[in-house]
């Protein structure tokens, strides 16, 4: 057990079963830059509590210098008995500058090492998708603004969507998702180091000086719970369970838009495949993909919340499921959000389609209203305007081509006027309060969101 961070107090070798079993470098070593980060902070305090001479700190930060470049160039080799990235770094370190790497760990545990690097990881893993985020954000307002007409066709088109703009509402819900994100790093930017195995450390480290040489907003208040704690990395998987969630929604939208029978939009070939068997087939995977990654994300997140659920206070070897929970949802996220911006800049709108897809029955209503401005009240009006819909169903005509006589037998208040009615687009335009369809109000929402995206 020679070449173990742990080996002293064994005499019987590990079983290789649990030697893999237990190994985390798999997927571990895509912290390499976090830990060699992690530990050049770390020497410095060792340096400052005088556990190390300014020489050793020197030797031991060149030979984390040369490891990051291994790491970065894909020459570093991981070795038999390289558990996790902790232990191959450390390991190495101590091929290149002999004894005085034998130091860097004094002190330190995995325990508060790892944790470090997660944060590490994970703060710069929200600034990119904060960016990805954004940009979607961004092509998603320009071509709603771009499309204010065909909101309006849209708008008609879906009773459920009726006060929506398609585009614009799932624009809505992502920036939100932007703004949780923020609120998560908040969470991610508290240091750990210095905590130890569970109790902290007493040899004189200084973690005021650790913060601010990783850049972190604060130090953790408690040892215990800094160790054996992962709240922010369930935060981040439930963050992207959310967003996912949301895009999931879109995508099934834009699947039923862009469907033969509706057609409505065009995906572009960039984001199409085909089939195998039917030639004339153009498949929307994107979409399907788009809309199928919210199980996998949430997948995650629950299994890991179960992974947590009734665990005892501190580390334990349960938490280190907790990385490629975080590592997939990440690259899951990270792909879903350039693939939908893809689909989202590239996608045609067939305006004359969607405008030949409108009929009157969409007005009913409307209709109702007509009668409530002429004070009726709106239970009632429901009521009538429905007895106009079946008249025009018996009749075997469309509600607009009803009679003034046809429908004053419905209701006397029904006058020549009610003509204006049939028109879809002062129709749209009366939903003018904030938030609505009127084009003033899809401007405002428009420019809102341009005024946050400037503020991100
Ligand atoms: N590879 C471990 C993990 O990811 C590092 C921490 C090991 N700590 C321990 N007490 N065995 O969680």
């Amino acid at each position: 057990q020679g070449n173990k961070l742990w080996g002293g107090r064994f005499v019987g070798d590990t079983d290789p079963i649990m030697e893999k079993f237990n190994a985390s470098i798999a997927y571990d070593q895509r912290m390499w830059d976090a830990d060699i980060r992690g530990s050049k902070a770390y020497v410095k305090g060792l340096e400052k509590a005088k556990l190390v001479t300014t020489d050793e700190m020197n030797q031991i930060l060149q030979g984390l210098d040369q490891i990051s470049e291994e790491w970065s160039k894909g020459v570093f080799v991981i070795k038999p008995g390289d558990e996790d990235i902790h232990t191959a770094n450390e390991r190495r370190l101590k091929e290149l500058i002999g004894a005085p790497a034998g130091k860097l760990h004094t002190g330190r545990s995995r325990n508060d090492q790892v944790v470090t690097d997660m944060m590490l990881w994970l703060r710069d893993a929200i600034s990119t998708l904060t960016e990805n985020a954004l940009q979607l954000v961004s092509t998603m307002v320009e071509r709603a603004a771009a499309r204010c007409v065909v909101h309006v066709t849209l708008v008609f088109l879906f009773p459920h969507a009726r006060r929506l703009n398609p585009c614009l509402s799932h624009a809505v819900a992502l920036s939100r998702d932007v703004e949780r994100l923020q609120e998560i790093k908040k969470r991610v930017n508290v240091l750990p180091l210095g905590s130890g195995a569970i109790a902290g450390t007493p040899l004189d480290i200084d973690r005021e000086l650790l913060r601010q040489e990783l850049a972190f907003d604060g130090i953790s208040l408690n040892s215990m719970d800094a160790t054996g704690q992962r709240d922010s990395v369930v935060e981040f998987l439930f963050w992207a369970s959310l967003c996912l969630t949301h895009l999931s929604k879109m995508a099934e939208d834009l699947m039923l838009y862009s469907t033969k029978e509706f057609s409505f939009i065009t995906l572009s070939d960039a984001y199409s495949t085909g089939s195998s068997l039917m030639p004339q087939k153009k498949n929307a995977d994107s979409l399907e993909l788009i809309r199928s990654k919210a199980g996998r994300v949430f997948g995650r997140c629950a299994g890991f919340m179960m992974t947590l659920k009734g665990l005892p206070s501190t580390y334990n070897k349960d938490l280190q499921e907790d990385k490629e929970a975080m590592f997939d949802c990440y690259d899951t996220v990270h792909a879903v959000l350039q693939v939908t911006n893809g689909v989202m800049s590239t996608l045609q709108i067939n305006q004359s389609v969607m405008e030949a897809a409108l009929s009157p029955d969409m007005l009913a209503t409307d209709l109702a209203y007509y009668l409530v401005r002429k004070g009726m009240p709106f239970r009632e009006a429901h009521g009538v305007s429905g007895k106009a819909v079946f008249t025009a169903e018996s009749k075997n005509v469309t509600l607009n081509q009803l009679t003034v006589e046809d429908l004053s037998a419905v209701s006397p208040l029904f006058e020549s006027d009610v003509s204006s009615v049939w028109d879809y687009r002062s129709s749209v335009e009366q939903y003018s309060a904030p938030g609505g369809t009127a084009k003033s109000s899809v401007a405002a929402q428009v420019e809102y969101l341009r005024t946050w995206l400037k503020k991100q």
